[in-house]
Parts: structure tokens; sequence; C-alpha cells
């Protein structure tokens, strides 16, 4: 086998619900994850080393040595299986890079699986999602797909099955924003406030929502806690809000720990609209249209090359 492509959605947080800090550092969250219809593409080639290389937009800010999450991802999973990791890792950006919209666990778990493809490993996808949560909290939904929620740091996952489309809107700002900063700025809030924290849960109006395809029901009842933190150390995001919701959507929140912000919009006309006026608005640096819930990471079929 030559090269193994694999293509990886993002993923919005229809709801995430920030608890107490564990033991352990980490947060106990309830997330809803949803995966939209933008994609990174991982190929994992045969190679004397193993080496990372990456294309698309904002690849400046994507590490390209060990710390990458696909070159650990590699590492692990050739440990797992008593091999070298030596492959060529080529990814294609099409999710924000530092974007709040999972772009580096989505090639994590894009690599395990190309490598396991191509090193014929066989392991069953349930043990590469448990892989793929000692690299990171949202690398097993990146897997799974669909929309879920996640529980513990987000990597226990029970499907919600819906068969509705949702259309959003997603507006990329300048630069990213760093997931343990966001957290820590949410401490730091929560803290200042000093109300005491319960156990995050779902939200039942959020899943009612889903369950029956309705737009505006959801739109309603998107919330991420992550948001003032966010808010507080990126205060233009709230014109971006603002910007959307005036173009006709029926729901707005930051995307996970941002700085992407997500729009929800009742159909698809009205996302390309929604789309146009924010990027006229001069509030973000791009706007993208996409669906979901779309599945998670899938092997592409080979291209014939002529
Ligand atoms: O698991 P992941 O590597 O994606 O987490 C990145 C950072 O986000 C962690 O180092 C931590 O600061 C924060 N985090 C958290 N609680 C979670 C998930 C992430 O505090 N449940």
């Amino acid at each position: 086998m030559s090269s193994v492509t694999v293509s990886v959605p993002a993923k919005v947080n229809l709801q995430l619900a920030v608890g107490g800090v564990r033991p352990d550092g980490f947060h106990e969250l309830v997330s809803v994850f949803h995966a939209v219809s933008l994609y990174d593409e991982v190929t994992v080639t045969p190679a004397d080393r193993l080496e990372v290389t990456c294309e698309g937009e904002g690849v400046g800010d994507v590490p390209l040595d060990h710390n990458n999450l696909a070159a650990r991802a590699a590492i692990l999973l050739a440990d797992r299986l008593g091999r070298e990791p030596n492959v060529g890792i080529h990814i294609r950006k099409g999710i924000p890079v530092a974007g709040g919209m999972a772009g580096g666990s989505a090639d994590a778990a894009a690599t395990l699986l190309a490598c396991d493809t191509l090193w014929r490993g066989d392991t069953p996808r349930p043990m590469l999602r448990r892989l793929g949560a000692e690299l990171g909290s949202d690398v097993p939904f990146s897997d799974l797909g669909g929309t879920a929620i996640g529980t513990g740091r987000g990597e226990r996952l029970a499907s919600v099955p819906t068969t509705a489309r949702f259309h959003w809107v997603f507006a990329l700002a300048d630069g990213g924003l760093s997931t343990p900063a966001v957290y820590g700025e949410c401490d730091r809030l929560r803290e200042l406030a000093g109300e005491p924290v319960g156990p995050p849960a779902p939200r039942a109006e959020l899943i009612a929502a889903l369950r029956a395809g309705d737009a505006h029901a959801l739109g309603a009842n998107l919330v991420n806690d992550l948001q003032p933190a966010a808010l507080s150390l990126r205060p233009a995001l709230a014109a971006t809000l603002a910007a959307g919701m005036a173009a006709g959507a029926v729901g707005s929140l930051v995307s996970g720990s941002g700085p992407t912000c997500a729009f929800l919009a009742p159909d698809r006309e009205t996302a390309h609209l929604v789309a146009e006026r924010l990027t006229d608005s001069g509030t973000c640096r791009a706007a993208r249209v996409a669906f979901g819930a779309v599945p998670g990471a899938r092997v592409l079929p080979r291209r014939v090359v002529p």
C-alpha cells in the first residue's frame, strides 16, 4: 500500500457545559458535539522517518515537529503495534487553525485511522478512540462524528441519532485562541463572581430540538460556558455575534474555546445570506457555510492518477 488518505470533519459544540476542575486539572464537561462539513485531509505515506507537512490557510501556526498532535498519534499507534512510526504525514487544512473547531484533534483522529489502515493494524474503531483520548479530549469525537454527548473530559461519548440537516455559518477570526488560556480565563471569571459551580448537565430542550430537527428551537438553546471567557480575551467577537444575528441567524455562539463564531441558519439560502453579510460587516476575516451532522473520520477511496 503506497499511501492512505483520511477525511475528517470539524466540530462545533452545541452545548459546552463546564463544571469544576478535577484533580487531574481538567474540567468536568458535558459537551454536545456536532460534526460539520469543513474537512481536513490527512495522507500518510511510508517514509524513512516521521515527518509532518501541512498546506492550507493558517498553516504558519501549525507545529511541524513532534508537538503536532498528528505526529504524536503516529508515534502512539506505532508503539501499540510494536513498530517504527516512519511515515510522512501530509495535512490539508480546511478546518480553521486554533479556531475552537477541533482541527488538531481531527488531524490526530485522522492519523490514527490512516496509519492503522496503512500498517494493517486492524485496530477496532472503539480501541482507536480510546487511544485518541490519550492525545486530546476531542479526538474520540473527531473519529465518531455525527452528534454526540461527551462527558468526563469530553471523551466519553453517546451518539444522539438525528436525521435532520442543520445549516451553519462560521465566522473565522484573525489569529487563534489558546484552549488552556480560555479555560484559565473561565476559572478566573468564576472566582471573581464567587458563584458555586454545579455539575454540568445536558440541556433537555436542546436535545429535544435536535431530535425534532427544529432549527429555531436549537438556535434558542445553544450555550457555551466558555463564551464569557472567550469574549473577555477577545471583546471584538461580540460585534461578530451581533452581526450574524442581525443577518438572519436563529442562534449563535462562540465555537468551543473560540475565536470562531458559529451561526445556525433556518435553511441553506439564509446561511449563504448570513455568510455574505458577515463578510461585508468587516467583523470577521472570512465566513464559511457548512452543514451538520456529518460522519466522522473515513478513509477516502484511492485516487487514480492518470
Ligand atoms: O484535551 P485537550 O488537549 O484538548 O485539552 C486542551 C486543554 O484544554 C487542556 O490542557 C486544559 O487546559 C483544557 N481542558 C480542560 N478541561 C477539559 C478539556 C480541556 O481544562 N475537559
